[in-house]
């Protein structure tokens, strides 16, 4: 089978990786892909974003099976346009990956269908959620309606920063059409779990539970990022937890997409926050997270292309969705100044047993070598029995890995460690 994976970072790399596995499979092309990946996949210099060029590709090398992996080609209605064409996708059509696409959606959804989420109002103008801010309990979060490369979502610790949020989205447009519209809601607290499950729309099967780390610098300091490490599974997903989830969340989520024309097929990501109340939901992301991926995936026992078949035939119930009882823990090695600036055009040179374990989220190969070229560059992951001995032989891979502006946090997974001696 020849399959195609659009997207180009860590994530699809681990998408890539896993699929290899099945014995049918006979190429895998990547569009774009990156260079760091070439040993994996075909690389394929056309964006996530070119739709129709993406098309032309897959018929013209008939493709067999695409997985689209990001959220804007998504929300952009690659998998229709693909299906439109006759090749069988992995992915939500545009009209369910709405559900990431649009915080305004998703929260309208969970108040429709009573999903636990944190109380929110919707503002189409900027003068009425100036207006409503000057009561609102602080802090206070400020939610970009759209796509904004996850940097969309504004904390305010304080009533001027919520302002100045508000006005940078509505009145300077930072993140263009995505601030037209903007949530403001409830700040909660508790730790974050990311559940990723496999969902035909008819049955939801989630995936071992993870936790990211979304800011730049160790102890949760510093810029968000697009996440700097992962561990799973998450300890604070106890069973308990993961069965309020799936009566409180994940079924209602289904049934919810079903009942308004929405079917949800593919990966839907659940953002939760373990609150004194109850789970709560954070975000939905219409897709695989990155770096989750990077630990969830190295889990699965049983065949990706398999289950990802079984989602687009609407088979999931009758199939095989096993995961290992062991820990991975993933580290992102970024490079220095990401999220901001950074430089990039570094020789990336690695020992044969970390190539083996490392997803390249930003490189290119140029003269045989291989150059960083990225914010965030490689996703170092390890497996063992138990999640300490996961971290310690992730660290250790890191140190068989050099680039001159390498930069990564000390302290994945510590978190997950003091949760595990509560
Ligand atoms: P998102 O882009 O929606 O994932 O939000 C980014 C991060 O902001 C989340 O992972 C949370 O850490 C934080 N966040 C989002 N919404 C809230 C909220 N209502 N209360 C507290 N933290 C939040
Ligand atoms: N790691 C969070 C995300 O993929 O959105």
């Amino acid at each position: 089978m020849k399959l195609m994976v659009v997207g180009g970072g860590g994530r699809e790399h681990a998408i890539i990786k896993k699929l290899k596995e099945n014995p049918s499979v006979s190429e895998i092309f990547a569009l774009p892909g990156n260079g760091g990946m070439a040993d994996d996949c075909t690389p394929v210099p056309i964006g996530a974003l070119e739709i129709e060029k993406i098309v032309a590709f897959a018929v013209e090398n008939k493709i067999d099976y695409a997985v689209v992996a990001p959220d804007d080609p998504l929300v952009l209605g690659c998998v229709d346009a693909l299906e439109e064409k006759g090749i069988p996708c992995f992915g939500p059509h545009a009209n369910a990956a709405i559900i990431e696409g649009s915080k305004v959606f998703s929260k309208n959804l969970m108040k429709k269908y009573g999903i636990p989420t944190a109380k929110y109002e919707v503002f189409t103008e900027m003068n009425a959620a100036l207006a409503y801010l000057d009561s609102a309990p602080i802090p206070t979060v400020i939610k970009a309606d759209g796509l904004a490369l996850g940097k969309g979502v504004i904390i305010a610790q304080t009533r001027e920063q919520a302002r100045d949020a508000v006005i940078s989205m509505m009145r300077d447009k930072k993140f263009g059409k995505s601030g037209e519209q903007i949530v403001i809601e409830e700040f909660l607290e508790g730790p974050e779990v990311s559940v990723l499950s496999f969902t035909d729309g008819k049955t939801v099967v989630p995936m071992i539970s993870s936790m990211d780390h979304k800011r730049a610098i160790d102890g949760d300091q510093g810029l968000n990022t697009g996440g700097m490490g992962t561990i799973a599974p998450n300890p604070y997903y106890t069973a308990e937890v993961a069965e309020r989830c799936r009566k409180e969340i994940f079924l209602p989520t289904i049934a919810a997409m079903n009942a308004e024309g929405r079917t949800f097929k593919g990966c839907l990501y659940f953002g939760l926050m373990i609150t004194k109340d109850g789970p709560k939901v954070i975000e939905y992301n219409c897709r695989f997270g990155d770096p989750e991926t990077q630990v969830v995936l190295p889990l699965l026992e049983s065949d990706l292309l398999t289950i990802m078949q079984a989602v687009t035939n609407e088979t999931l119930a009758e199939t095989e969705v096993k995961f290992s009882n062991q820990s991975a823990c993933c580290v992102i090695m970024a490079s220095d100044g990401y999220p901001l600036s950074y430089q990039k055009g570094f020789e990336i040179t690695m020992s044969a047993r970390a190539k083996a374990k490392t997803y390249v989220a930003g490189a290119v190969r140029k003269d045989g070598k291989l150059l960083s070229n990225g914010g965030r560059v490689l996703g170092v992951t390890e497996i063992a029995a138990t999640l300490p001995e996961a971290i310690e032989k992730a660290y250790d891979l890191v140190n068989e890995i050099h680039f001159e502006n390498a930069f990564y946090r000390r302290d994945i997974g510590k978190r997950a460690l003091l949760a595990l001696e509560e």
